[in-house]
């Protein structure tokens, strides 16, 4: 790629902000794209120990102290769930680009004025999760638009792990166990992601929620013995309802201390498709597909060679969620619209805040927003081969950067991309 690198403003500097799967340590696999200029978190004491450990110039402690200084373009929004919407709004009204953790929001309204914002200013916004960028979800999505599976009957997810909690996290996890947080917003949003990615939106919810039990003790890390105490759901079952006899079910729970099998299901008219949800869950071939009449009307499973879908998911795993800092550099670079879509986002949000309303009140709750994702497009040109010039290049930097833990998580990638061990 040829051109000034992106200049980049990162807002919070806990774990996501600086773990070796998170955005920092990997960034520099891709500095011919993207430079990070500055870091801000409230606590300033973490903003200048990254600052110090990523070689970045300038440390502060506010998204205002941020914005007013060195010259940005975009601004990485790592912050707690309940203060995305606030920030990113912020983000977009000083006429920045905006990669941001999930949710995007956690209400509509601020979904709503993100999305009026960015279209207003036409500045790009990039929303975790990011599945849809790998290859073999967007093989899924091919394969089931394409009819191999026939009509879907309905679709099983598996999203969630035992929670923060659970692991050893190195700062204290108690905010994701408690109001305007939990594993629905945490968790439950990738299962979401994936199923409306590959079959599109969703018109109803339906769901069940409850605190399993009051509070819970952190296992290992620095905050290990301290007890936390659980305000938010721990524990949903939603059931979507795409129309036509169509649906899916996905969780978000902090109670999934294990798994096996599949991570994704879909069950369709003429056959059944598996995704193991590699590298971080379940069991089995990245991508099978159970086809009725597999050969000469006889049925059975088929395990497609993924030989190009597994460079390119070398790619994005070894970037880890720098994959998103890199979607959007690829987008303003090329004039690309993302497949991580704002859109796509608010749909999301909506299916949660939909499936809380539902949990509560013990009805269906009818869905308004809709997106669309430039899937083929992406699936078409090939992430990360859109260019081969580029890819190539890029490639050779994720081989061939020197630190341990980068090397290590390019060619074998980590299996605690939550920051919980696989099981
Ligand atoms: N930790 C993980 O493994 C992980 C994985 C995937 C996604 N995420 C997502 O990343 C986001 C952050 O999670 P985390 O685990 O890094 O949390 P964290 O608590 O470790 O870090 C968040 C940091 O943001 C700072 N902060 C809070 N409000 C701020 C503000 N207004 N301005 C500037 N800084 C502010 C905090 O002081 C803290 O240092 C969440 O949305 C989470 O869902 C985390």
């Amino acid at each position: 790629m040829t051109g000034s690198p992106l200049r980049l403003g990162v807002l919070g500097a806990g774990t996501i902000a600086t773990v070796d799967y998170g955005i920092l340590p990997n960034l520099n696999k891709i500095r011919n794209k993207v430079r990070v200029v500055s870091i801000a978190d409230l606590v300033i004491e973490r903003a200048r120990a990254a600052a110090e450990a990523f070689g970045i110039p300038m440390a502060c402690a506010s998204l205002d102290e941020l914005l007013a200084g060195p010259e940005t373009d975009a601004i990485v929004n790592l912050t707690p769930i309940p203060v995305h919407g606030e920030t990113s709004i912020q983000v977009l009204r000083a006429g920045k680009h905006l990669v941001t953790e999930k949710p995007l929001a956690t209400s509509m309204a601020d979904a709503d004025r993100i999305c009026s914002l960015a279209q207003a200013a036409g500045l790009v916004v990039v929303c975790a999760p990011y599945n849809m960028l790998f290859p073999d979800r967007l093989a899924a999505y091919r394969l089931v638009a394409s009819g191999a599976v026939g009509k879907v009957a309905f679709a099983r997810v598996r999203s969630s792990h035992g929670g923060p909690a659970a692991g050893t996290w190195p700062y204290d996890p108690s905010w994701f166990y408690q109001k305007g947080s939990g594993p629905l917003f945490d968790m439950g949003v990738y299962g979401i992601h994936e199923i409306t990615g590959i079959l599109g939106p969703a018109r109803r919810v339906v769901a069940f929620a409850g605190v399993t039990e009051p509070s819970r003790v952190v296992r290992g890390g620095p905050y290990r013995g301290r007890t936390i105490e659980v305000t938010a759901n721990d524990n949903v079952l939603m059931m979507l309802d795409f129309g036509d006899a169509t649906f899916a079910v996905v969780d978000g729970t902090f109670n999934v201390n294990a798994g096996r099998g599949p991570k994704l299901e879909v069950f369709g008219r003429e056959g059944t498709l598996n995704l193991s949800g590699a590298p971080w869950a379940g069991e089995g071939p990245v991508l099978e597909v159970f086809k009725m009449d597999a050969v000469n009307e006889l049925r059975g499973w088929v395990t497609p060679s993924l030989g190009e879908v597994n460079q390119r998911m070398d790619w994005v795993l070894g970037l880890h969620r720098a994959a998103m800092v890199d979607h959007l550099a690829d987008c303003l670079h090329y004039g690309l619209d993302p497949l991580l879509n704002v859109d796509h986002a608010r749909h999301i949000l909506e299916i949660m805040l939909a499936a809380e309303e539902s949990a509560q009140s013990g009805c269906a709750v009818a869905l308004e927003t809709s997106f669309s994702l430039p899937t083929e497009l992406w699936w078409e040109a090939g992430y990360a081969t859109t260019h081969p010039e580029d890819a190539g290049a890029a490639l050779a930097s994720l081989a061939s950067v020197t630190d341990a833990g980068a090397t290590a998580t390019a060619t074998t990638p980590t299996a605690h991309e939550h920051g919980v061990p696989k099981k």
